[in-house]
């Protein structure tokens, strides 16, 4: 019988009722950060890099430590994937040895070879096209403060075709959310991610709106997001054309009252985000930093529990 193995790699590999149970694990494990051992032996996960990172690092790190297990973390500089060894290949040598693989990489096409190459769960730690592991954190924060998701309203402001955007059309509408994404109109999201998010939406009871109008999608909203302009391996692009959407002190305002503000950072002081807003009262990047620890060992625990 061929194993049966659960993937992460968009944000809409869990149903709703899914990532509900998630989030309610992630809350859990927050709450006690050491209930759940899926690791123990220690049993090792792979944690592969081919762009930098902090937070992902560190998260997945102190995580797996927490789950009973190792994190066995390598650069693309220092392993042979980072000279060309097919991914499949890599696939291979990996299941044999590690109980779950993690890898940040360029093409969503890289990841999908990885998970179908392998027996072993393969979680996305951020393509050119999605994050959804940071999708489920910031998520994590919505519910920390307004309780349940169905029928809030996130807005992303900025780049709209990078991966923070689609995962937020994807995981906001999977969690019953308004989504609405502002953008220059000639910098979209991709349209495929669009119907899929309204498709989810029409299911979810959520909503998703696409918009160059950057007050229209601030009005009313709970949650305000940005990202930084220039993602990794777009270094030199030019930014002006996002300087309507940067979050500031008056867009703020133009949100519900008590709306938070996300980042899923690194941010960019004066650019993506005002320094008073991003350290100001109503911003909760750093609970929602905090919580990809929890939420990618809720997301650890359920994606072993249910691969064998
Ligand atoms: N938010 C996030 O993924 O941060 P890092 O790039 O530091 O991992
Ligand atoms: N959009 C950003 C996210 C960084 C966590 C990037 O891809 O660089």
């Amino acid at each position: 019988m061929s194993p049966k193995v659960r993937h992460f790699l968009r944000d809409d590999d869990l149903t709703p009722a899914e990532q509900a149970d998630v989030l309610d694990l992630a809350a859990a494990l927050k709450k006690d950060r050491f209930a759940r051992r899926p690791l123990d032996g220690p049993r090792s996960v792979a944690v592969l890099f081919d762009k930098p990172s902090t937070r992902t690092r560190v998260s997945f790190a102190v995580g797996i430590a927490e789950l009973g297990g190792h994190a066995l973390i390598m650069d693309a500089g220092s392993s042979q994937l980072g000279r060309g060894e097919p991914i499949s290949d890599t696939a291979r040598v990996l299941e044999r040895q590690v109980s779950a693989i993690v890898w940040r990489t360029a093409g969503q096409e890289r990841i999908e070879e990885m998970a179908a190459g392998t027996t072993v769960p393969v979680v996305n730690a951020l393509t050119d096209e999605f994050h959804p592991c940071q999708i489920l954190a910031d998520l994590q924060t919505v519910r920390e403060e307004f309780g349940d998701l169905a029928g809030r309203t996130l807005a992303y402001f900025g780049d709209g075709a990078n991966n923070m955007a689609h995962s937020y059309l994807l995981g906001c509408a999977t969690a019953g959310m308004n989504v609405r994404i502002a953008a220059p109109e000639d910098l979209p999201p991709d349209p495929a991610v669009v119907d899929r998010a309204i498709a989810i939406a029409a299911g979810t009871g959520g909503s998703v709106t696409v918009t160059a109008d950057a007050e229209q999608a601030a009005a009313g909203a709970d949650v305000l997001a940005t990202d930084t302009w220039v993602s990794m391996g777009q270094e030199g692009k030019d930014t002006s054309r996002y300087e309507p959407y940067a979050v500031d002190e008056a867009l703020l305002a133009s949100a519900a009252p008590g709306a938070v503000v996300l980042h899923c950072l690194p941010a960019y002081r004066g650019k993506e985000i005002a320094a008073t807003v991003l350290d100001g009262p109503r911003s909760r990047v750093w609970n929602e930093a905090e919580n990809r620890l929890h939420a990618q060992k809720a997301l650890l625990t359920w994606l072993l529990e249910r691969s064998t």
